[in-house]
């Protein structure tokens, strides 16, 4: 049974690589959360056929608390499921990131759990005249501490997301220095945390977790609305190194090889989103290290103008190059069938049509990317934003379709700005440049928009969906 079990880690562990090799592509993602489910499901069925083997060993006196535990398994698993079924069937695409940050949350919370058991059991055999291992005591603190950071780190991501808690950064005075002290005192405990034995090491344990919920509340805390986006690839991480760390006190190598690849990948994304954003991965780290988190200068940018959509869809027809930015607007307003739809007509009528995603834009990583697949947009006209930049002087007319932070000018022209430094699309340098929004409400990061102000920009107000949609009737 042993054998078979290690088998079948070695093969679920295969399996999550090979996942992950697949959702680095577009066109080979389905098959890459395929095998990512098939690894999952092999590894519940073989950690299960594990505790059932201990029910037919000879050697254990008393199987009550084995079959406890399964029952525990089962109730768990199964309310788990079904609220896990529940939430994912319910969210939508646009809240998956808040999804995904409580997600995090759980892994932390569950390391921290997985902590504090190991360690009342290594203390109550100490009781019995055991002597403890200061190494698995280490794995012990380390897994408790990362565990904390992760879980409050999360849930504050979880509310800013969701929008329950305020997206601009929370900057403390002398923030570097607590966040350091917290460092330092921690290292002290853990010293204490080795050397302590029995119940004694509960001492510096708790306040240990103590201070690293607060260190996690406070890093995420720190960090303004722009650079979430980072912020939950760095926490996917943490949640990746707090579940090899569980994997540790436990002794299950599945946990660990997952864990460390969740931990890398996260940490590798982290790193991409940072150099995208032109954020530093140690200032993301640090808790907005270097903004100095002020809010924009509060200028008067002058009139916007307006335009309907038949006047828009007449520019269209006479255009020879158009090119669609897309933002969070078009999936709140899933306007991306239309979007299709329009993109279909105006290639009939011989327009080049391509698309220019941000690296940031919408909520998610790859959020226009996937939505755009779904409605069938063709992979060869959706370019990456540095694959595009370029071509806008040469482009007549730009669509801004529910883009807001990604294409404002203010990153380049505007130090003082919060996103100061973030690559835009340099929409501004189109011919004609049409943003598609509500109302003039500023983006994510809460930032005003010189370009709904420029000569050569004009606002379509209204719902995305039923603009474009009101384009393609006027195409005919
Ligand atoms: P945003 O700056 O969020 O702006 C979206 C715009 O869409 C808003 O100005 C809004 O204006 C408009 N909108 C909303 N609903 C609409 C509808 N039904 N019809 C038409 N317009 C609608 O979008 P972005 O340019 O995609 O930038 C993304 C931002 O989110 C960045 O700041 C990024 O850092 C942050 N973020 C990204 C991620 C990832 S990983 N992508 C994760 C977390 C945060 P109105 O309200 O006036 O309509």
């Amino acid at each position: 049974m042993v054998s078979f079990v290690t088998g079948a880690y070695i093969l679920s562990a295969l399996l999550f690589i090979l996942a992950l090799a697949g959702l680095s592509k577009h066109e080979t993602a389905r098959r890459g959360n395929a095998f990512g489910m098939a690894g999952m499901g092999l590894a519940l069925v073989a950690t299960l056929l594990l505790v059932l083997r201990q029910l037919t060993d000879d050697l254990v006196v008393d199987r009550t608390p084995i079959v406890v535990g399964l029952v525990i398994i089962a109730v768990a698993g199964s309310v788990g499921a079904v609220i896990g079924i529940r939430l994912a069937r319910g969210v939508e695409m646009t809240g998956m990131p808040e999804l995904i940050a409580m997600m995090h949350s759980f892994v932390g919370l569950a390391a921290v759990l997985v902590g504090y058991n190991t360690y009342i059991e290594v203390a109550s055999l100490h009781e019995l005249g055991v002597g403890s291992d200061a190494v698995h005591n280490a794995e012990v603190f380390l897994g408790v501490f990362i565990g904390a950071v992760t879980f409050t780190g999360s849930v504050v991501a979880n509310r800013k997301l969701a929008g329950r808690m305020s997206s601009a950064p929370m900057m403390l005075p002398g923030r570097h220095l607590l966040n350091l002290a917290i460092l330092v005192v921690s290292a002290v405990l853990m010293v204490w945390f080795m050397l302590a034995d029995g119940w004694v090491g509960m001492v510096p344990l708790a306040i240990m977790t103590v201070l690293a919920l607060v260190l996690g509340f406070h890093l995420v805390a720190a960090i303004g609305g722009g650079d979430m986006p980072v912020v939950v690839s760095m926490l996917n991480s943490y949640s990746g190194w707090a579940a090899a760390a569980a994997g540790f006190m436990l002794g299950n190598d599945l946990l660990i090889i997952t864990g460390a690849l969740v931990g890398s990948s996260g940490a590798i994304l982290s790193y991409i989103m940072c150099r995208a954003m032109n954020r530093s991965f140690v200032s993301v780290i640090a808790g907005g290290f270097g903004s100095d988190g002020g809010p924009a200068e509060d200028r008067d940018y002058g009139e916007h103008r307006e335009i309907q959509a038949d006047e828009v869809a007449a520019l269209l027809a006479d255009a020879s190059s158009v090119v669609i930015t897309p933002g969070y607007g078009m999936a709140v307003a899933q306007a991306q069938y239309p979007v299709a739809e329009l993109t279909r007509k105006l290639r009939d009528k011989g327009v080049d049509v391509r698309f220019g995603i941000h690296p940031v834009a919408g909520r998610l990583p790859g959020h226009m990317n996937v939505l755009l697949a779904e409605a069938k947009v063709p992979y060869d006209i959706v370019l990456e934003m540095d694959e595009v930049n370029d071509d806008f002087p040469d482009t007549d007319v730009v669509l801004v379709i529910g883009a807001n932070d990604t294409v404002n000018p203010a990153a380049m022209e505007e130090p003082g700005s919060p996103i100061a430094g973030m690559p835009v699309l340099e929409v501004w340098k189109a011919r004609d440049v049409i943003v598609f929004k509500r109302s003039m409400a500023t983006g994510y990061a809460g930032v005003q928009n010189p370009l709904f102000f420029k000569d050569n920009t004009q606002m379509l107000f209204g719902d995305a969906k039923d603009k474009v949609n009101e384009i393609v009737a006027a195409l005919g």
